[in-house]
This record gives C-alpha cells, sequence and structure tokens, in this order.
C-alpha cells in the first residue's frame, strides 16, 4: 500500500486546478531587474515571495519567447525560447524551481493560432510554394484583378487595423491571412503538421516542468473551409466599436474544428510521462453573445475537451452586465450543469487580464472591493490580473507613448498594462530606471504594495484576508454553489457548502443600502465596505450599504 501511495500523486495535488487562485503577470510590467525599464525574469523571481504571502496556487505568465514585440509578444518567432529583454532559459528554469519550492505553479501562454513574421516556419512558408512549410499558413491565392491589382480572396477584417485580413506577398503572388495584426501570419490548422509542431511545443515546455498553459485566440483556429464573405453587420456604429465589427464573423471565426483541435491539445497534457504530474489548460475564447445561449457555447468546450485537463475561460465577469438577476440565473445555470458533468470539471473566472479595462475603471472602487468577494467565493480556478488586488486603474497615455497596435483610432490596451506598484520609490518600485516602458499611474505613492499592506481595509488586505479564507476552506475551493433568495433585484446571494461547512457570499448591487435576511445565521467574516468589520456574534440579518459584499460563515451543523 505504501509503496502504492509513493507512486500516486496525492488527491489534492492530482486537483490543484479545481478551486485554485492564479495570478496573472504580464512580464513586461511586473518587476525590472536589470533596470532597462521593461519587467523580465529575474524580477518575477525577485517577488515571488509576495506572490506566496498573497497565497496564490499558482502564476500565468503572458508571453516571453523571443519576438519582435509588435504584439508585445504575442507575436512569437521561437516558441521553444525566452526573449533576450526578459532574459534567458537558464532563467526560465530558475524561476520554475524557485516557483516550485514555493508551492507556485507556473502556467504559461502558448500562441497557436499565429506566429510572428519573423519566425522561421514563416519566413520559408513565405520564401516560395515548394518550401517544406508552404501549407504552414493560410495562403490563398486573390479573387481577380484589378488592372495589375491583385484582390483579396474574401473581405475578412484584421482585429486590430480593422482592414483587410489578407496580406500580399510578391515572392509567392498569393496573399496570407492574418486575423490580427500584419504582423502576425495565421497559422493553417487544417494541416497535421502544424498541429503536431504545436503538440511538440506543449511537450517541449512540460519536460521543463511548466504546470499548464493558457492558450491564446482559439475562436480563430477553425474557419469556414470555402472561405466564403463575412455577412455585414447591420448594427455597426462607427461610434462604438472598431471597423472590425462591420462585419459578423461568422465565417473566419469558431468554426466547428476548433473544438476537435483542442481536444487534440488537451490529450497531450496527460500523454506519457507528463500525467505524473497533473496538468492543466486553460483556453482563451470570448464566446459569442449574440442570439445565442452562452452556457451551450460553453458546454461546447468542455464536451469537446478532455474536461479533466481543460476548461474554457469563463468571462461572465468580463462581458455580462453587473446585475443580480442576471448573475442569478448564470451561476444557478452553469454551475447547475455543470456539477452535473462531474466534480473534476472546472470553472476558470477571469475578471480582467491584460486586454481588458481595469475593473477599477469599469466599476469604481466600491463595486470593485465587492467584485473581488464575488470573484473569490466562485468555484473553480480564479484568475487575478497583477495589480487588481491593490485597486490599480486604467493609465491614460498620452498619445506619444502610445504603444498598443491594438490602439488603432482608440486608447487600446496600454491602460491596463501600466508598471505594476509595489512602493513609494522610484518607478514605483518596479524599475531603478525613471523611463519606464509605459508611464506609472499618477497615484502611485498612495496605492502600492508597501503603503497598502499597513493598511486597515486596503484593497490588498481584502484581497489577501479573501484568497486566506478560501484556501483554508474546503467549502469556498470544493464546494456546491447554490443560488438563494431569488426575490430581490439587486441582492445576489450563493451559499457553498462541503460537506458541513458552509459560507453564503451576500451582495448588494444597489446604490442603497438593503437589509439581507440570513436562510440560517451566521457570522460575517468578510466585508467590502470600508470600516466594516467581521462580526463576532451569529446574525440572522444584515444591514448592507450600498454595493457592499459580505462573506457569511455558518456554523458546522
Ligand atoms: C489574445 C491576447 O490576450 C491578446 O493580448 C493578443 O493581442 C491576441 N490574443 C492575439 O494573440
Ligand atoms: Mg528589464
Amino acid at each position: 500500500m505504501k509503496r502504492l501511495s509513493l507512486r500516486r500523486p496525492a488527491k489534492n495535488q492530482q486537483k490543484w486546478a479545481q478551486g485554485s487562485v492564479i495570478y496573472q503577470i504580464y512580464p513586461r510590467s511586473f518587476q525590472d531587474s536589470d533596470g532597462d525599464g521593461v519587467g523580465d525574469i529575474q524580477g518575477i523571481i525577485s517577488r515571488l515571495d509576495y506572490l506566496k504571502e498573497l497565497k496564490v496556487n499558482g502564476v500565468w505568465l503572458s508571453p516571453f519567447y523571443p519576438s519582435p514585440m509588435a504584439d508585445f509578444g504575442y507575436d512569437v518567432a521561437d516558441y521553444c525560447d525566452i526573449d533576450p529583454l526578459f532574459g534567458t532559459l537558464e532563467d526560465f528554469k530558475q524561476l520554475l524551481s524557485e516557483a516550485h519550492k514555493r508551492d507556485i505553479k507556473v502556467i504559461i501562454d502558448i500562441v497557436p493560432n499565429h506566429t510572428s513574421d519573423e519566425h522561421k516556419w514563416f519566413k520559408e512558408s513565405k520564401r516560395s510554394r515548394e518550401s517544406k512549410y508552404s501549407d504552414w499558413y493560410v495562403w490563398k491565392d486573390p479573387k481577380g484583378y484589378r488592372g495589375d491589382k491583385p484582390i483579396p480572396p474574401n473581405n475578412w477584417l484584421d482585429l486590430f487595423a480593422g482592414q483587410s485580413a489578407w496580406e500580399w506577398v510578391e515572392e509567392r503572388q498569393q496573399y496570407y491571412l492574418h486575423s490580427f495584426h500584419v504582423r502576425q501570419p495565421d497559422l493553417n490548422w487544417s494541416n497535421p503538421s502544424v498541429r503536431e509542431a504545436i503538440k511538440e511545443v506543449l511537450r517541449f515546455w512540460m519536460r521543463l516542468g511548466v504546470d499548464g498553459f493558457r492558450v491564446d485566440a482559439v475562436i480563430f483556429l477553425d474557419k469556414d473551409p470555402q472561405f466564403r464573405d463575412d455577412p455585414i453587420n447591420p448594427h455597426y456604429n462607427p461610434k462604438h466599436g472598431t471597423t472590425y465589427d462591420k462585419l459578423i464573423h461568422s465565417n473566419s471565426v469558431y468554426w466547428p474544428k476548433v473544438y476537435t483541435y483542442l481536444n487534440e491539445l488537451s490529450a497531450v497534457l496527460i500523454e506519457k510521462p507528463f500525467n505524473r504530474q497533473p496538468k492543466f489548460m486553460v483556453t482563451e475564447g470570448y464566446v459569442q453573445r449574440d442570439n445565442t445561449d452562452v452556457i451551450s457555447e460553453y458546454l461546447k468546450y468542455y464536451h469537446g475537451m478532455n474536461s479533466q485537463v481543460a476548461a474554457p475561460f469563463i468571462f461572465e465577469g468580463i462581458e455580462r452586465p453587473l446585475s443580480a438577476r442576471d448573475w442569478r440565473a448564470f451561476l444557478r445555470d452553469f454551475h447547475g450543469t455543470l456539477s452535473s458533468l462531474g466534480p473534476d470539471v472546472v470553472s476558470p473566472y477571469a475578471f480582467g487580464n491584460h486586454d481588458q479595462s481595469r475593473i477599477v475603471s469599469r466599476y469604481g472602487a466600491e463595486r470593485a472591493r465587492a467584485l473581488s468577494v464575488l470573484m473569490l467565493t466562485l468555484p473553480g480556478m480564479i484568475f487575478i490580473y497583477y495589480g487588481d488586488e491593490l485597486g490599480m486603474h486604467d493609465v491614460s497615455i498620452p498619445k506619444e507613448f502610445i504603444k498598443d497596435p491594438g490602439a488603432v483610432g482608440g486608447k487600446g490596451r496600454d491602460p491596463e498594462r501600466t508598471p505594476m506598484q509595489w512602493s513609494e520609490n522610484t518607478a514605483a518600485g518596479f524599475s531603478d530606471n525613471e523611463n519606464t516602458w509605459l508611464p506609472l499611474a499618477h497615484d502611485f505613492k498612495a496605492h502600492n504594495v508597501e503603503v497598502e499592506s499597513k493598511q486597515e481595509g486596503s484593497f490588498l488586505n481584502l484581497y489577501k484576508q479573501l484568497i486566506s479564507i478560501r484556501q483554508s476552506s474546503m467549502a469556498l475551493r470544493l464546494g456546491t454553489l447554490r443560488v438563494e433568495g431569488e426575490t430581490d433585484d439587486h441582492i445576489m446571494a450563493y451559499s457553498r457548502q462541503y460537506n458541513t461547512e458552509r459560507y453564503t457570499t451576500v451582495l448588494n448591487l444597489d446604490d442603497k443600502p438593503k437589509v439581507y435576511d440570513f436562510t440560517e445565521s451566521g457570522k460575517v467574516v468578510i466585508s467590502s465596505a470600508l470600516g466594516n468589520k467581521p462580526t463576532t456574534d451569529n446574525l440572522h440579518s444584515y444591514r448592507l450599504k450600498p454595493y457592499e459584499a459580505i462573506l457569511i460563515k455558518h456554523p458546522n451543523n
């Protein structure tokens, strides 16, 4: 018996993803170690103790691969190395071992839909139709010629510039497809060699010891094989959105093989010998929301992939209106359905990331605090975007400092990518160099790790309390979810239970105070409202301030 249990991973080890808290690091912006004003791997290593203290279970690192940085690393020129800007493979190995020493899992970003135009596959592919890599990208003949001028194969648009997604290449007398930046040619996923090459990339990193993957832009992996035009969007309004929204992208994204391909990737995670240590994979795909039931859209991923080791990001915290009614319905139906799929099925929630306006900027500080209570008491895997635990907000970037290629005609994503705020020192302790790659928030002296650690009721201390309670509670990590109180328009409540341990989360989403009557007595162990302290007595009801969220602990039966 003893020998058997030595060989098998312990139960909790097997299921580290379920119930975990994962911290997203945008490597450029977390910590600079060499004074070039850009974050790097040694910088991350130097901050692991902070993450340990925060009690997160893992980190997800946005890309650190060699890249010309047309899309800040999401244009990968070599999938199996590190860009010198961030360090070396040796640095990465050190990061892995230092993280693992602290019991922190490491999830890395895999960008399977496109490479950089400087990737050797693309250079070869572009060179000639005879090359070994000829079919590795999406090449098409022109639809015709207007005079000498070639006409693109169809009307598809790229997501960044909102212009034609086709770029003409003289050498091949053909167009290549780029769903994103012109320097990010789409790989041809219908080619099995491409799929095998990306699987080899996963194996490379698992051999080094990474624990999982965040898989980028998966909805683009399968497209209409006939490459028909996307229909015109009759609701397009140039005042809102970009020219990309001129079309409905029903042919350029989300064809059914997306799930088949992802299933192939998830199968790699349980190959021998990788299955000795449990791995997990989270896919990035914003589900279709027009005229579709979002839950069935999410379920396509759960049914499509091996749900023991893979799950889609749940982006309701970004996409769903913050209304009690909407959220109650979603939580009830979604977790009801998920639990019928089995206890191991994971819901990876992200309320923010490097592509979205910061939570505080979307909702204001009060509601952002309440949302942290929601977020960290939900089932599944909870992703925290770096700096959200400090209440960092979007930073408005003067025109001359804009870096994001997605900022065409808008503010882009730089505002949510500014340097992490560690202290009151030079560059907020992020770098010795005052010239950081993006400017700092003007109020970093008030909002930083050093100041907030000492401040009762700070964002940071609220996050710390929440993560710490989650880590100590089976109910919050692994328990079932039941939605409570279906009547009030502005109150949302749900309980989490595991055996006899039970918590209830209550949010007041109204700008007026509200009395909440408990279904069962309990102590308020956390409140999001400034100045509201935990209660020592068992209560039967509680008066919530506007936008206050509380966590109630019920006595064990
Ligand atoms: C999604 C990533 O999160 C985003 O930052 C990137 O620009 C696109 N995919 C393209 O890789
Ligand atoms: Mg640096």
